[in-house]
C-alpha cells in the first residue's frame, strides 16, 4: 500500500510518535480503545510501513477518479444531512455506509447519533480508508469522552461484499443506511474498459435494440441503492442517500414492480454544482424501512425546506407533478399515431452535408458533386425552435428507403454518389454501434415510409421545451435526425390540426405534469405515446402510421 497520499492530521502523527515502541498487537488494542476501530491495522506490514511514513509525515490530496464515480461529500453537507435526520427523530444504533470514501458521513453520524453501537463502512480505494481511520483517530484523541461505537471498515468492492455478516448483527436494532454512491454509469465504465461493475451488468434487463441504444444504461449508484433496499428494507430503520434525481425517479418508478416495504419518501434537492462541482441534478433521498409500501415522493428544497411537488404513481400512471397531473389526467392515454425517431447514420463527417454552389461540402471540408436522387434536407434538434420550419441548414444522403434494404442496386445508377460513399467507406465500417453489424454497406436506421411524408409535427428529444414544430417541405421533403421525434402527414391541414392540439396550453401543462426535466432525455417516445390526441383526422388515411 502506498501511504504517501493520505491526509493525516498532526494529533494522529503525534499519537504514533508517542507510541513508537508498541507492538502490532498492542497498537491495535490501544487504537480500538481510543477510536472503536476493530483491527485498525489488518496486516503487520501496513503497521510497520505507516509508522515509518509517520516519522516523516506528509499529506496528500486524493485524486478524483471517473472510474469510481468519485465525488466526496464535504463535511458541512454530511453534517446538515445528519442533523436533518436527527431532527426527524432518526436515531440509529447501526450505521452502514456502503461506499464510504473518506468517510465524512461516518464522521458526522458519529458526532450526531448518540445511540450508535456499530458502524460499517466499505470502500474500494484503500487510501480513503486510511484517511478515514486517521480522521476517526484524530476525532477521538480530541474527544476521548465521545460515544465510541464499534467501527468496522473494509477495503472491499461493494459489488462482492458479503452483507450477510452485517445482517446477522442487526436483530431488530435501528438501522441507518447512509451515503453517496458512485456517480458513474455502466456505459461510461464500459468505454473505459473498467471492471468496476456489478456482475449483473444488464440488471435493467434491456433486450435487443433497447440494450444497444441505451435503455440498458444505468447509474452504478442506482444499482447500489437498489441492492441496499433489497438487503435491508425489511429491517427497522431508514435509508438516506445522496443520488442523482434520475436515480430517485427510477427508484420510485421501479417501486411499483419491486414493492419494497418502504415509505415516507422524501426528495430534498441540493445544489450539486456548489457541493460537488458537478453539473447534475441531485438530491438527498430518504425513506423509512419496514413499512407498508408507498409509491410517491415529496420534493423539497434541502436548504430552505420549501415544499415543491410530489412525484410518483397515480393508480397506474407515473407523474412528475401529481397535483398538476390530476387536473389533466383525462388527456392521458395512448396516442393513436406512432411517434417515430429520425434518421440514425452515426457518420456525421461524411453524411452531414452543406449545399454550396454547384455541389456539396462535408464536415471534412471536402467539396464534391452528387446526383440529387438520394439527397434530402435534414433537421436536427437545434432546428426545432420555431413554430414552423421549411428550410434546412443541412442535407444528407438517404441510402435506403427502409431498414436493411440492399444499397448496391440504387447506387449502381448513381455513379457520383457511389464514388463518394466508396471513397469514405472506412467511416461507415468504423461505426461502433452493433446495429450496423451484418447490414448492407452504408446502412442507415430510423427510416421507413413515414420518413418521406411531406408534413411533419416534430419535437426535439434533447431539449426540455415542450412546444411542437411544424415541418414543411422545401426543395426536398425534410427529414429529421435521431435526436428528434415526429409524426408524418400527407397534408398541411392535418399536420396543423395536430400541432395546434399539442401546443394548446392545457396539453402543454399535461405534458409538463409527467415529464422529468432533469432526465438526460426529457422527451422520449414513451412520453409522447402517452398523449392521447382527440383531433378529428380521418384515421383510415393514416392506417400506415396508426399505433397498436
Ligand atoms: C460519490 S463518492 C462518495 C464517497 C462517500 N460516500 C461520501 O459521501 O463522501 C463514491 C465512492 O464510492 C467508491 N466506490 C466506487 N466504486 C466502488 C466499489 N465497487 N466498491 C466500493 N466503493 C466504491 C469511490 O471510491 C468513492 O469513494
Amino acid at each position: 500500500m502506498d501511504f504517501s497520499g493520505i491526509d493525516i492530521s498532526i494529533p494522529s502523527v503525534c499519537f504514533f510518535q508517542d507510541n513508537d515502541k508498541l507492538s502490532f498487537k498492542e497498537i491495535n488494542n490501544i487504537l480500538k480503545g481510543k477510536s472503536g476501530i476493530v483491527d485498525f491495522f489488518e496486516k503487520e506490514d501496513d503497521f510497520k510501513q505507516i509508522r515509518e511514513t509517520l516519522m516523516n509525515s506528509q499529506s496528500i490530496v486524493a485524486e478524483s477518479q471517473v472510474e469510481y464515480g468519485d465525488y466526496q461529500t464535504n463535511q458541512q453537507l454530511t453534517q446538515l444531512v445528519c442533523n436533518y435526520l436527527s431532527n426527524k427523530n432518526i436515531n440509529p444504533q447501526i450505521l452502514i455506509e456502503p461506499t464510504c470514501g473518506k468517510g465524512n458521513f461516518i464522521l458526522s453520524a458519529i458526532q450526531t447519533f448518540k445511540n450508535l453501537e456499530q458502524v460499517w463502512g466499505i470502500e474500494i480505494q484503500e487510501k480513503y480508508l486510511w484517511q478515514l481511520k486517521f480522521s476517526l483517530l484524530e476525532y477521538y484523541l480530541k474527544n476521548p469522552q465521545a460515544n465510541k461505537p464499534e467501527i468496522h471498515l473494509y477495503h472491499y468492492d461493494v459489488f462482492n461484499f458479503d452483507f450477510q455478516k452485517i445482517k446477522e448483527q442487526i436483530s431488530g436494532k435501528e438501522l441507518l443506511v447512509i451515503g453517496n454512491p458512485p456517480w458513474v454509469t455502466n456505459t461510461t465504465l464500459s468505454s473505459l474498459n473498467s471492471k468496476n461493475l456489478p456482475e449483473k451488468s444488464n440488471f435493467k434487463q434491456a433486450k435487443g435494440i433497447d440494450a444497444i441504444t441505451g435503455k440498458g444504461n444505468f447509474d452504478i449508484g442506482e444499482f447500489i441503492a437498489l441492492k441496499m433496499l433489497d438487503l435491508f428494507s425489511k429491517e427497522n430503520g431508514h435509508f438516506a442517500f445522496l443520488i442523482k434525481n434520475s436515480v430517485i425517479k427510477n427508484i420510485v418508478f421501479e417501486q411499483k414492480r419491486n414493492n419494497y416495504p418502504i415509505a415516507d419518501f422524501e426528495k430534498h434537492t441540493i445544489n450539486a454544482q456548489k457541493e460537488f462541482g458537478a453539473a447534475v441534478d441531485a438530491s438527498l433521498f430518504v425513506c423509512k424501512f419496514n413499512s407498508t409500501p408507498e409509491f410517491t415522493a415529496k420534493e423539497y428544497n434541502f436548504y430552505t425546506s420549501q415544499k415543491r411537488t410530489v412525484l410518483g404513481w397515480v393508480n397506474n400512471k407515473f407523474a412528475s407533478d401529481i397535483e398538476k397531473y390530476k387536473k389533466y389526467q383525462h388527456l392521458d392515454g395512448v396516442c393513436p399515431f406512432e411517434w417515430r425517431q429520425g434518421i440514425k447514420h452515426d457518420c456525421a463527417k461524411v453524411m452531414e452535408l452543406e449545399r454550396i454552389d454547384g455541389g456539396f461540402r462535408n464536415q471534412l471540408g471536402e467539396e464534391f458533386e452528387l446526383e440529387e436522387d438520394l439527397i434530402y434536407g435534414i433537421l436536427k434538434s437545434s432546428d426545432l425552435k420555431a413554430e414552423s420550419i421549411d428550410t434546412p441548414r443541412k442535407y444528407t444522403i438517404v441510402t435506403q428507403k427502409k431498414i436493411g434494404e440492399n444499397t448496391e442496386k440504387v447506387l449502381s445508377k448513381l455513379p457520383k454518389t457511389k464514388e463518394y460513399l466508396q471513397k469514405h467507406k472506412e467511416y461507415f465500417s468504423q461505426r461502433k454501434s452493433s446495429i450496423y453489424n451484418g447490414k448492407p454497406m452504408f446502412s442507415i436506421f430510423g427510416i421507413g415510409d413515414y420518413s418521406f411524408k411531406p408534413y411533419k409535427v416534430a419535437i426535439s428529444g434533447l431539449y426540455k421545451q415542450t412546444k411542437f414544430t411544424l415541418v414543411k417541405p422545401s426543395d426536398t421533403v425534410l427529414l429529421l435526425d435521431d435526436t428528434c421525434y415526429f409524426i408524418g402527414f400527407d397534408n398541411l391541414e392535418d399536420a396543423q390540426t395536430v400541432q395546434n392540439e399539442l401546443n394548446n396550453s392545457e396539453m402543454q401543462e399535461f405534458i409538463q405534469s409527467f415529464m422529468f426535466t432533469d432526465a438526460k432525455r426529457a422527451i422520449t417516445k414513451d412520453l409522447l405515446m402517452r398523449i392521447y390526441l382527440k383531433t378529428a383526422i380521418v384515421p383510415e388515411r393514416y392506417s400506415w402510421n396508426l399505433f397498436g
